[in-house]
């Protein structure tokens, strides 16, 4: 009896536990359940009564009528008018009276037509059929495993979650792609992904390995010119429409780093886009293919010129349903770049701008880092009306808090809010995300938007780029140097610092790179004195004692950057200190214990860095 009483205690112990447990594994999808309003709505598909029983159990008011309006566009636009109590969503499609209802259900008011601003709002998941994520910082794949389980119920919370924000495509594996992953067991195991997410709006792609002829099939070539390999991939793509009728298409990455390509059989990147676009273009499919390559044709020429020099000639050659995807910078993905002239070169090919949301090279899972700022930086440079759509590299896993740090959530939320539209501030949405998550408080606040300034001064202020450790990605390592490896990994090869300076001659006295900027930007980056400081070490090698525009010497700037970074997380520390009496404790504990990594790091990043090129400044 005794026995009894005390596990009854243990488990009401333990319920309580569960209950106040703070993991953050709702996300910024907290509404409180008011269970209040009434709701009306015409429409009987699945999308619609997400959206009425999300209203119905979570609006705090009397009462929403959803109602499509034929004169609306049918891309997920709504109108929301009326009165606190007497509400009305209208829109031209079931996904459009969904995404009001999210929008009322995060109290966003906005007048007039709500439309995004790019029809592909892509997550790209880099997960392999494992379970492992390349790049991924928060625990396993929530689609793969060997076991071939799959979470139903967190498939459903990662498709709200997502709807909410107005993501409408998911790239389910990793882009150096298993051929596995277009074999029957794993296609059903997609059917089942796409049969969840297709309610929220939400269209599965999937990446392939561009030899799965050969090594899938059987074949012995892959050429995108044999008639047998192009029957190959019509029937595969046959195949999937026959389990996925609304399946978005393929992302390719083809002769990059190691993947196999039509390169291999000296064709070129149009013959093998094309290729497959012929076999999903009878089912409405589209093909990305990655502009992401080095190392192949070009091998030797600036790793930045490549994407450029390789794909400039097959513009105007690509099939309709082809797009291009590139990176916002020319290299790879680092804590701050220019932007990437591809996007100016291509004038005929759809385009894609491809953004990294987990954070590779910014402190993966322990830094924060708020990376709205950086993403706005780029479409400060490049027109979103020149982009078809926007993909972000997911920072999501099957930890609890679905991306390692609490405050990494707020890159998932920023990055569908601006693939919805691009002018919203930084502020706006780090404010309607901490309103939505924690709390909304202008300490907390300040920090993010300084976060990813302070991550480019501790980490590569000025324009240095490439000075991470090579296995990892994560720390510093400004000597890195392997004579077995490719130059274009060694970070020595980027910041070139010797006696007479520090940075990569990117001028036309250097590679040449800045000229393919358009002008003005062309002229601006190729003299040191134009060239904007936060490029400068970028496209240029600069003497130590270069005065910069605060008067002081380089090296001086960058001793001041560097401590500046460190000063920087030591503050947003110190807010965090102060914020306790905000935040929940095991969040408040777990965000607390990422800060003093982030301080850690910060130093080393800093000391490691102004160790190494002391030794050249200072001769
Ligand atoms: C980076 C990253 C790789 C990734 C590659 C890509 O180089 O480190 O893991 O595969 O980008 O974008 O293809």
């Amino acid at each position: 009896m005794q026995k009894k009483s005390l596990l009854c205690t243990i488990s009401l112990l333990l319920f309580n536990l569960t209950v106040m447990a703070e993991d953050g594994s709702k996300l910024w999808m907290r509404h409180k359940p008011y269970n209040t309003a009434k709701v009306t709505i015409h429409s009987k598909s699945a999308t619609a009564e997400i959206a009425k029983k999300e209203l119905e159990q979570y609006y705090d008011g009397k009462s929403v009528a959803l109602n499509i309006d034929k004169s609306l566009p049918t891309n997920g636009s709504y109108v929301i008018s009326g009165t606190q109590n007497d509400k009305k969503i209208s829109a031209g499609s079931d996904i459009g009276l969904l995404y009001g209802a999210y929008a009322l259900l995060r109290n966003d008011m906005t007048q007039g037509v709500n439309q995004p601003a790019f029809g592909l709002r892509i997550l790209n998941h880099w997960d392999n059929l494992d379970s492992s994520i390349e790049r991924g910082y928060a625990g396993p794949s929530i689609f793969w495993n060997k076991e071939m389980r799959l979470d139903t119920a967190r498939i459903h919370e990662y498709a709200r979650a997502n709807a909410s924000i107005g993501i409408n495509g998911t790239v389910l594996n990793n882009v150096n792609a298993s051929p596995k992953m277009l074999s029957r067991p794993y296609l059903l195991k997609v059917k089942q992904i796409a049969d969840i997410l297709r309610p929220y709006g939400i269209r599965v792609y999937l990446s392939v390995n561009f030899a799965s002829p050969m090594r899938l099939g059987g074949l012995r070539t892959a050429d995108p010119l044999n008639t047998g390999v192009r029957q190959w991939w019509k029937k595969k793509a046959k195949e999937i429409y026959r389990e996925v009728p609304d399946f978005g298409g393929f992302l390719v990455k083809a002769n990059s780093e190691g993947q196999p390509g039509p390169g291999d059989y000296g064709r070129s990147h149009s013959d093998g886009a094309n290729m497959l676009a012929d076999a999903v273009a009878p089912f409405g499919g589209t093909i990305i293919w990655r502009s992401f390559v080095y190392g192949a044709n070009h091998k030797g020429e600036d790793r930045v010129k490549q994407a450029v020099s390789e794909f400039e000639s097959c513009d105007g050659k690509f099939r309709k349903n082809v797009i291009l995807q590139s990176k916002n910078g020319p290299l790879d993905f680092q804590p701050r770049e220019p932007y990437a002239p591809i996007f100016d070169r291509m004038q005929k090919t759809p385009q894609i701008a491809e953004l990294q949301i987990t954070q590779e090279y910014l402190g993966q899972s322990n830094h924060l880092v708020y990376l709205a700022p950086m993403w706005k930086e780029f479409f400060s440079f490049v027109n979103p009306k020149k982009l078809i759509g926007i993909a972000g590299v997911a920072n999501i896993g099957d930890d609890a808090n679905w991306c390692g740090h609490h405050f990494a959530q707020a890159n998932w939320y920023a990055f569908g809010r601006l693939a919805w539209n691009p002018d919203l501030s930084s502020r706006n949405i780090a404010e309607e995300w901490l309103e939505q998550t924690f709390v909304r408080d202008e300490a907390i606040l300040s920090m993010m938007l300084r976060s990813r300034e302070a991550c480019v001064d501790y980490m590569m202020p000025l324009g240095l780029h490439h000075i991470f450790k090579f296995d990892h990605h994560y720390g510093p390592e400004p000597d890195g140097f392997k004579a077995d490896y490719p130059l274009e990994w060694c970070p020595v090869y980027y910041h070139q610092a010797d006696s007479a300076g520090v940075g990569f001659d990117r001028s036309t006295k250097g590679t040449g790179a800045t000229a393919q900027y358009p002008t003005p930007y062309c002229t601006i980056y190729d003299s040191m004195t134009t060239c904007p400081e936060r490029y400068l070490l970028w496209f240029h090698h600069v003497p130590w004692t270069y005065r910069t525009l605060s008067g002081r010497t380089l090296w001086d700037e960058m001793q001041y950057r560097y401590n500046r970074g460190v000063k920087e997380v030591e503050d947003f520390a110190s807010i965090w200190q102060e914020s306790k009496k905000l935040i929940d404790p095991q969040r408040w504990q777990e965000v607390n214990e990422k800060l003093s990594i982030q301080l850690k790091d910060a130093k080393e990043w800093r000391d490691t860095c102004l160790d190494y090129f002391s030794k050249f400044a200072t001769k």
